[in-house]
């Protein structure tokens, strides 16, 4: 990978690149098309990264389809997808990872806890692998973009990070390789994600301002659904990812909740009126 990134990028052309791991859907699909509006040499990496597990985490269950991921890739225009193997990756005697002071302890990362040193230590791995001039992320994973934004500042990656707007299901939720985990009737109920944040929305946009009530609203909302449990649901700076109690500025209102096994996360920016 890093010969074949040394050649594209002496002939002049702008890597873009589309970290994943694997199991493509729409979301993936259309950080591909946003990343070729930036550049002209497309990558994409699959790789289950397992150092952003925990150890009761799905690491062994994550759904992967190698096959199909490669034709939508191609169809989807990459010129070459990356798809190192653990042991490659982490090789004997590995013991390093990237680890951040502040951003990692919110949301997504007080519950798990490996998550985030995992991400930016195989994103680093990545970015000086594929030696990207562009690397596109999803502000479905918002605190993820957070943190992988910072980690391009502070390490002084020469890279632009784009992000792409949350692909959703017709019904509104979120398309996420994990939704493949839910059975019918919890796929039927996990649309309460985005109804929440959606409501949530317009209660603010109506003037509605003071978090703690909303939060309330919105998780006995959840709390009422079959099966679901909720992880966080907060609202929060969108550049610090501390709680607000006011809406006096946009905020990000962002949840993770359990339908049946299933983690799921989702979120969306609040603007009050004006
Ligand atoms: P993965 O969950 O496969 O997601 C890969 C990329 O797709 C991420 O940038 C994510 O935010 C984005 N994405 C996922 N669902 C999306 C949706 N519905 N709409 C738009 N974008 C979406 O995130 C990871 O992998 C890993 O943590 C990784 C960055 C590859 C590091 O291992």
């Amino acid at each position: 990978m890093a010969a074949h990134a040394d050649l594209v990028r002496s002939q002049g052309k702008t890597l873009v690149f589309v970290p994943t791991m694997g199991f493509l859907h729409e979301g993936h699909i259309s950080l591909m098309e946003i990343g070729l509006a930036h550049g002209n040499h497309l990558v994409v990496s699959i790789f289950v990264n397992p150092a952003q597990f925990g150890p009761t985490e799905d690491l062994d269950a994550y759904p992967r389809d190698m096959e199909r991921d490669l034709a939508l890739c191609k169809k989807a225009g990459a010129a070459a997808v990356y798809t190192p193997d653990a042991s490659s990756m982490y090789g004997p005697g590995f013991e390093t990872r990237v680890i951040q002071e502040s951003l990692p302890n919110h949301l997504c990362g007080l519950s798990r806890p490996r998550l985030f040193s995992g991400v930016t230590t195989v994103v680093t791995k990545l970015f000086n692998t594929v030696k990207p001039h562009v690397a596109v992320f999803g502000e479905k994973d918002f605190q993820q973009l957070a943190v992988l934004k910072r980690m391009t500042l502070d390490l002084d990656f020469d890279i632009k990070i784009v992000s792409g707007p949350t692909v959703r299901e017709q019904d509104g939720l979120a398309k996420s390789s994990r939704n493949s985990y839910l059975s019918a009737t919890q796929r039927k109920n996990a649309t309460a994600l985005y109804q929440c944040l959606e409501e949530t929305g317009k209660k603010v946009a109506k003037g509605q301002l003071d978090t703690q009530g909303l939060l309330q609203e919105a998780k006995e909302k959840i709390a009422a659904v079959p099966e679901a449990a909720i992880d966080y649901i907060n609202i929060v700076d969108p550049n610090s990812l501390v709680d607000v109690a006011r809406v006096e500025k946009p905020a990000l209102m962002a949840m993770a909740v359990f339908v049946g096994k299933t983690r799921l996360i989702d979120n969306m920016m609040l603007y009050p009126p004006g």
